[in-house]
């Protein structure tokens, strides 16, 4: 084929392709001028007991259990480390079972109690596993720790229900505080500082205290 007819066509390809793409952007253009949906507020009315205190606010029904602990009740204790479920630093207890807080709405809970780190002790009195904490040098900039402690006292009263976890041998028996089980239970808490071996000495001064 003469090479000057295939130049032929395909600058007339270039050029059709050209004309669909310039019709293309004119529609998206006028799409854009469209105005945008509405979008309309869904609130609702929430009540939880935090700590042992009834606390009825108004929030948006996509607000987060994490972002109304934060922004509606000011308990800032619940840290929001990825907001995605990876980190375990907005850990809480929900009827005394942990969960990563920025992982569930509001809504979903209400009626339900909530424990969060102020709610375990006080700066005079602090709850054992806040102690042993302190005693064995649990944290550096502390910023995991409300969701470390929240998520280790939760872990024991998991151990001493009987729940298995992942490293589980033998699902007949009681589960034993191994240091398998610990570093598997408390997995879901990242410490960027890195301060896990003390944090693993502080759970398991608690747990023998128990025992
Ligand atoms: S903030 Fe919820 S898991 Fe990281
Ligand atoms: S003490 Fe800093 S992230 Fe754990």
């Amino acid at each position: 084929m003469d090479r000057s007819e295939e130049w032929h066509v395909s600058r007339r390809g270039v050029l059709v392709g050209g004309s669909a793409t310039a019709a293309t952007m004119s529609l998206n253009n006028a799409d854009a001028r469209q105005p945008l949906p509405q979008v309309r507020e869904a609130i609702a009315e929430v009540t939880l007991s935090v700590n042992g205190q009834p606390r009825r606010f108004k929030t948006d029904t996509r607000t987060t259990l994490l972002d109304a602990l934060r922004e509606e009740l000011k308990l800032t204790g619940t840290k929001k480390g990825c907001d995605h479920g990876q980190c375990g630093a907005c850990t809480v207890l929900v009827d005394g079972v942990r969960i990563n807080s920025c992982l569930t709405l509001a809504v979903m809970h209400d009626g339900d109690k909530v424990t969060t780190i102020e709610g375990l002790g006080t700066p005079d009195q602090l709850h054992p596993m806040q102690r042993a904490f302190v005693k064995h040098d649990g944290y550096q900039c502390g910023y995991c720790t409300p969701g470390q402690i929240c998520s280790a006292v939760a872990m024991l009263d998991e151990i001493a229900a009987g729940v298995p976890s992942h490293v589980t041998d033998d699902l007949s028996a009681k589960p034993q505080l191994s240091n398998a089980e610990l570093r598997e239970r408390m997995s879901g808490n990242i410490c960027r500082c890195g301060a896990y071996s003390n944090i693993a000495e502080a759970i398991t001064e608690v747990a023998e205290a128990k025992a």
